[in-house]
């Protein structure tokens, strides 16, 4: 029970990757305050909870693509917690398209949720953090932040983007807030399954070294060993995890 206590806000918790970070933090002893876009998607997730979970969890619902989302979202942690200690910028999107058929809807829109929020959250959650026991961001970004992919120059920008955020937090928030990020490669998650065809699929697999997708829960493991005492000397640093299919 090593996150015994501790309040955690994670952004996307409703689905995917983010639901299983928010499973083991609870099964880590934390209290999770499970951010969704809206009201409806978080109540919705939080129905499948068992009761005694439901005791350890807030809704915090909120579009972390705006302003006032993130700051409902942060409000509704601190205050259904009792403050704040971690904060986990998953949420994510995808609006791929060709580099020159690229909208400025769907630039701003990924740009907004993908890069802006964790900013807006990040600032609105480090004075409940501060006020704590030392307060840890852990940013959800991607290998696409670092490696190019085509048709996604809006995500690919949005997650290099998360990374540099990473370090500028990191700089200037240390020693009370440590920030670090995860270099994600392909998991298998409807954000995945939703972009890519099967043939895709496996030639992702073809090209990944460990032959393979990554799993939620490998991606839940690596975001508790980043918000845990075990990296309390790490910060401003991105992990790779990708199965290798980065590496240089
Ligand atoms: N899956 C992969 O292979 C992969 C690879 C690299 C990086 N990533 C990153 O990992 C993270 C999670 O991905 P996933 O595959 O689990 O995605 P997913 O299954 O599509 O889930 C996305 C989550 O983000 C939430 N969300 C979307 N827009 C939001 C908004 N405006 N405000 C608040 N919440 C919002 C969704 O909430 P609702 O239910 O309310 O819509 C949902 O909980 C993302 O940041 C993604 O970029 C994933």
């Amino acid at each position: 029970m090593e996150f015994e206590g501790r309040r955690v806000l994670v952004t996307g918790g409703t689905r995917g990757i983010g639901r299983t970070i928010v499973a083991a933090f609870l099964k880590s002893g934390a209290h999770v305050a499970v951010n969704g876009q809206s009201a409806e998607s978080v109540e919705s997730a939080l129905a499948g909870l068992a009761a005694s979970e439901k005791d350890h969890i807030v809704a915090a619902p909120g579009d972390v693509g705006t302003m006032d989302g993130c700051r409902a979202a942060v409000e509704a942690a601190v205050d259904g917690l009792g403050g704040l200690d971690v904060l986990v910028n998953n949420a994510g999107i995808n609006r791929d398209g060709p580099f020159l058929e690229m909208t400025e809807a769907d630039w701003d829109r990924v740009l907004d949720v993908n890069l802006k929020g964790p900013m807006l959250l990040t600032q609105l959650a480090a004075p409940a953090m501060r006020r704590g026991a030392g307060g840890r961001v852990v940013n959800v970004s991607a290998v696409t932040g670092i490696q190019a992919r085509r048709n996604a120059v809006n995500y690919c920008v949005s997650k290099a983007g998360l990374l540099m955020l990473t370090k500028c937090a990191a700089l200037e928030l240390a020693p009370d807030i440590l920030v670090n990020a995860i270099g994600l490669g392909f998991v298998r998650s409807a954000l995945v399954e939703e972009h890519f065809s099967a043939d895709q699929l496996a030639t992702i697999v073809d090209e990944t070294p460990v032959r393979r997708m990554g799993e939620f829960e490998e991606v839940a493991d690596l975001v508790l060993f980043l918000a845990s005492e075990t990296t309390a000397f790490m910060t401003g640093q991105t992990v790779i995890l990708d199965g290798g299919r980065i590496m240089r």
